[in-house]
């Protein structure tokens, strides 16, 4: 099956370029980018041999899952736009709620921006940016384990077919690019952040629970108790002292102990 975007994202003319194989859509984007492309323009396949993860890590997907990258060029500061991976977040877990139908799986959003399926990773969002004359050029990569999730990772993973649903990676992305046309348009260059905050907290796991997080060296614990007005994490510490965590990996349940590590 050939990958095709949704109706509503080939109305609004955003371009689509699909690859059999390709080391990373994003590190494509990005060439691209330094080309002179300024999207929005998705990059799709089911294979990619070099992709790229979070915090320089390989993002390894098995040949059969999505791997895709969309180029926008936004005129906004950095920071708002680093807001921007709220609303993929939320694209991609409607989508995936989408796909799977009513009680298939419990889908729910991992600050900053992961999607769990019953409380194990299933998809993953890496944004990069480059700047340009005419703004900064955002590229953000979605990678959804379709068919399979990778072995011997560090915590818990699953896919779309472990948890019974039966789609294929060109279905999930048409639905995708359709909701991410949704979700870019209410996040309107960071204007719309504090709707996408309130759904994003919605569907967030573990607000209100203990939790670590990690960043760099430092290991914070405490409750989860909201996103700030600019996506931080905000963490009640057991004394009663709140914490803002701008970027770290976070941990919950027995898994915490391997955060405190
Ligand atoms: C994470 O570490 O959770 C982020 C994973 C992002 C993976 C996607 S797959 C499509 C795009 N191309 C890449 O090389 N990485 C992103």
């Amino acid at each position: 099956m050939a990958f095709a975007l949704g109706p509503r994202a080939q109305t609004a003319g955003i371009r689509l370029t699909a690859f059999e194989t390709i080391g990373s859509t994003n590190a494509e984007a990005l060439a691209r980018v330094r080309a002179g492309e300024r999207g929005p323009l998705w990059l799709a396949t089911t294979h990619q041999s070099a992709g790229r993860g979070r915090r320089n890590r390989a993002w390894v997907s098995p040949p059969g899952n999505l791997a895709a990258s969309i180029i926008q060029t936004i005129k906004a500061p950095p920071a708002v736009v680093a807001t921007l991976g709220f609303a993929a977040g939320l694209a991609l877990d409607s989508t995936l709620r989408e796909i799977a139908g009513e009680g298939a799986a419990s889908f729910a959003l991992k600050w900053p921006n992961d999607v769990l399926a019953d409380g194990k990773k299933i998809a993953g969002i890496l944004i990069e940016t480059e700047t340009t004359p005419e703004g900064l050029a955002v590229v953000v990569g979605i990678g959804v384990n379709v068919v399979a999730a990778p072995d011997g990772m560090p915590y818990p993973v699953t896919s779309l077919a472990a948890c019974g649903i039966t789609a294929s990676a060109e279905d999930v992305f048409a639905a995708l690019s359709d909701a991410w046309l949704e979700f870019v348009t209410l996040w309107d260059d960071g204007r719309g952040f504090q709707q996408i905050r309130r759904l994003w907290l919605a569907r967030a796991a573990g607000l209100g629970k203990p939790m670590a997080v990690r960043s760099g060296s430092v290991t914070l614990q405490g409750t989860f108790e909201t996103l700030d007005e600019e996506g931080r994490l905000v963490l009640a510490e057991d004394g009663g002292r709140r914490m803002t965590v701008a970027a770290g990996e976070v941990h919950f349940g027995a898994a915490m102990s391997a955060g405190a590590a």
